[in-house]
């Protein structure tokens, strides 16, 4: 466990290419079996952290439902506040605790009217979301383990920052291919593989016809 920053756990299903969505953004892929693998792993965690196009092209609930357990706290990094209120997440808010992360960028009217919500607005960065500064600040809140859940653009940030302290994938039997198609970490990625921490494989687990792969630093 780092010191001053919460453990990050990067959670995925993925195809067999490495895609978590198609390119019109269906990202359907894992079975209730591994659903209840990760939903077991959800109520192990403190938080949970997507970023705004998740949120925008799957509307999640991020809560446990094929497990037995507690919700965790979501969290969302919406620089510009734009989330929609009528999403989920903020519909659910007066019952799960919800953290919107948002950068300067965001505009009084955004603000406003994420306030009208029970959620808990933290802002940090000028235009884009520093993310080290939110988890500095998650942390102060004993936010101590977090379960980073995607999509692409903000796997890579935190890979871009060496902030992924474990990976639990979940290969699924499927190609999706597709040149639009969500990789599991987009952005612009490392133009040398030296750039490119070696991670240890800790374990391998089959999952009926899937693959469950554990990664850490
Ligand atoms: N298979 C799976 O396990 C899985 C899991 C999760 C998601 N998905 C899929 O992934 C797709 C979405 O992935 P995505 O890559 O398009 O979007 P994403 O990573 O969910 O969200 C990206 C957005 O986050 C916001 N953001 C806030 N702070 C940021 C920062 N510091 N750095 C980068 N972005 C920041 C930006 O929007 P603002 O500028 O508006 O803030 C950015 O456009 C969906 O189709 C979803 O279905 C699949």
């Amino acid at each position: 466990m780092e010191k001053s920053r919460p453990y990050i756990t990067l959670s995925a299903a993925i195809s067999i290419d490495g895609k978590i969505a198609t390119r019109t953004g269906d990202s359907k892929l894992s079975s209730k079996k591994d659903k209840t693998r990760v939903h077991k792993l959800r109520a192990k965690t403190d938080a949970i952290l997507i970023g705004s196009n998740t949120v925008r092209r799957d509307d999640p609930m991020l809560t446990v439902r094929y497990a037995k357990g507690k919700n965790p706290i979501r969290i969302v990094l919406d620089s510009q506040a734009g989330i929609n209120p009528k999403s989920k997440i903020i519909k659910t808010s007066s019952k799960i605790p919800t953290i919107i992360a948002v950068s300067k960028k965001a505009t009084r009217k955004n603000i406003a009217r994420l306030e009208k919500h029970p959620i808990e607005i933290m802002v940090a960065g000028n235009k884009n979301i520093d993310v080290k500064k939110l988890l500095t600040l998650l942390y102060r809140k004993k936010i101590k383990q977090i379960l980073l859940e995607g999509g692409g653009t903000i796997n890579w940030e935190f890979v871009r920052q060496g902030l992924v302290d474990e990976i639990i994938i979940t290969i699924e039997p499927l190609l999706i291919g597709g040149k639009d198609a969500t990789t599991l970490v987009e952005g612009e990625g490392f133009a040398m593989i030296s750039k490119s921490k070696k991670l240890k494989l800790r374990n391998i687990r089959k999952l009926g016809n899937e693959l469950v792969l554990h990664y850490t630093k």
